[in-house]
């Protein structure tokens, strides 16, 4: 796919696409009145949605594609737009047209970026595995952004950026756990790191997570002949890297920075076998998919280091693969963890919970101040939201308003669940501090077992995200497999905590001394 970004239709389009919500068209201010009246006609003629979409019709003597931008059950107006994108991709590349032509000029920038994503999110295959790989048509899309051509070019750009995360976390997720093991998955991010400036690495192997007392990491990838690592990428964009605006400002003001450390920790098991609590074949193969938040964190931060967001954002990788070998841990096993808590292994298959323990002590060490971590973690959790909503906990409300606002720009669906203390009893052990399974409410839980981690004074949140990592059926614009949810509400999330903290500078820098001085640049 590609965007040409041109103020007025060059006339070169092999058709135009319109896009439609009931019976009324979007982004119409260009066309002749004439054209208008074509339009209306063919909607009114139509019945009641939801629609086909219809393929060439004539508009102003153009072959004109209409495209409804309201198809689907429970999607925000955005994700309506994406769908619509998405399917118009699809089509064009089948029939073949070189260029399709969309007018945008009074697109707002968010719903031009849905599109765009749209449009990209058409292009994803994963045929690595393929013995032939098919080459799709190539579509251009000319973007007619009247006067917005310049922000719109911007969008484009951001856009790309995510787009290009989104594609890196789907194809860690779909490689499978072979291809895939701790140590590929570290040379995949020093690959990484050593190609975006401004990103470093930290790298512990087996031996080192031991000798530092990491032991719910060692604990789970003990049993597997492929060594577990930890990885930690750290980026501060609250020095240097920062937009011209705050360079200035902080030339003048003495850096004030923004105080907020925000760590993501991800739960990177490269495959999970359940190891002697084994799973049962038939959820197995899935398991290749139980990296995804490690996946996840590793594409967010490497998008927000290129973006060059004002913020210092961490992301910890715990990964391990939970299988079955002479060293295994036993059920009944207790080791004790890097917060000093001694934890019994009464579920070797509740393995995330371990190594997350130890990713969410390595973050307080590193200074975090607000905590997102996204796990694989339960079972539970796809039973009670499906794949279409990740639930989330948080001890935090400040915080927790933030996931919900940055998923719903993201068109990404998150539900607040409760860190019930009635439930937190069922985690104590006989012998140890702790052990892996308490409660019923599965996902509940895991959770509670994993705030017993939380080091003090963090705001944190916890996303299960079991249900919409990978989806065993086509949903939206993913076909089967991995979906790359989170990585895009991860990026808000730094985005608007970077902004807020530049709001607040703002205010505070004004207090002191007025209207900023400013210099050349
Ligand atoms: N990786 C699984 C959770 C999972 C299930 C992810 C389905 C994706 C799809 C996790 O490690 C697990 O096995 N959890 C157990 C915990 C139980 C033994 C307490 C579960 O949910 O069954
Ligand atoms: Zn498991
Ligand atoms: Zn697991």
């Amino acid at each position: 796919m590609k965007t040409n970004i041109v103020s007025t239709a060059t006339g070169k389009a092999n058709a135009y696409a319109l896009f439609f919500v009931k019976k009324s068209i979007q982004f119409s201010n260009i066309l002749s009145e004439e054209a208008e009246k074509q339009v209306e006609s063919v909607l009114n003629g139509m019945n009641d949605g939801p629609f086909e979409d219809l393929e060439f019709l004539e508009i102003d003597n153009q072959p004109t594609i209409f495209v409804d931008a309201a198809k689907e059950r429970g999607l925000s107006s955005l994700d309506h737009l994406r769908m619509a994108a998405y399917r118009l991709a699809k089509k064009a590349s089948k029939r073949q047209i070189p260029v399709v032509s969309i007018m945008l000029a009074d697109a707002a920038p968010e719903q031009f970026k849905s599109i765009l994503l749209g449009l990209h999110y058409a292009d994803y295959k994963f045929d690595a595995y393929k013995s032939k790989q098919k080459e799709a048509f190539q579509v251009t899309f000319e973007i007619v952004a009247g006067e917005q051509v310049a922000e719109f070019k911007k969008i484009a750009e951001v856009a790309a950026i995510e787009n290009k995360a989104i594609v890196l976390t789907k194809n860690l997720i779909n490689t499978s756990a072979s291809d895939l093991t701790p140590a590929e998955f570290v040379e995949n991010a020093n690959t990484i790191a050593k190609f975006t400036p401004g990103l470093s690495i930290k790298v512990r192997n087996m031996k080192q997570l031991e000798k530092e007392g990491f032991m719910g990491h060692v604990t789970v990838g003990k049993g597997s002949s492929h060594e577990p690592y930890m990885i930690t990428l750290s980026y501060d964009g609250s020095k240097g890297a920062r937009g011209a605006k705050a360079a200035v400002k902080n030339a003048n003001k003495n850096a004030r920075t923004s105080a907020d450390h925000l760590v993501f920790v991800g739960k990177g098991l490269t495959f999970d076998t359940g190891g002697l609590c084994l799973k049962p074949p038939k959820s197995m193969p899935e398991m290749i998919s139980d990296m995804s938040g490690a996946a996840t964190v590793l594409a967010a931060i490497q998008a927000i280091a290129t973006l060059e967001l004002p913020i210092k954002v961490s992301a910890v990788c715990c990964l391990a693969e939970n299988a079955i070998g002479n060293k295994s841990v036993l059920p009944g096993d207790i080791f004790t963890a890097k917060n000093g808590k001694t934890v019994m292994v009464d579920n070797t298959d509740a393995e995330g919970r371990l190594v997350l323990s130890d990713g969410l002590a390595e973050a307080g060490l590193i200074g975090a101040t607000h905590i997102v971590d996204l796990a694989t973690l339960t079972g539970a959790m796809v039973r009670a939201l499906g794949y279409a909503v990740a639930g989330f906990f948080c001890n935090d409300d400040a915080l927790a308003l933030n996931v919900i606002n940055c998923g719903e720009a993201c068109c990404e669906k998150f539900w607040s669940m409760p860190l019930e203390e009635e439930y937190a009893d069922a985690l104590k052990d006989h012998f140890a501090d702790l052990k892996n399974t308490g409660s019923d409410a599965g996902a509940i839980a895991a959770a509670l077992f994993l705030q017993e981690f939380v080091p003090e004074n963090t705001a944190w949140a916890h996303w299960d995200i079991a249900g919409t990592a990978f989806v065993s059926k086509s949903w939206k614009y993913t076909d089967f497999g991995a979906t790359g949810f989170g990585v895009q509400t991860l990026i808000e999330l730094a985005r608007r905590m970077s902004s807020a903290s530049d709001e607040s500078e703002d205010a505070a820098n004004e207090d002191a001394d007025g209207e900023y001085a400013t210099v050349e640049v």
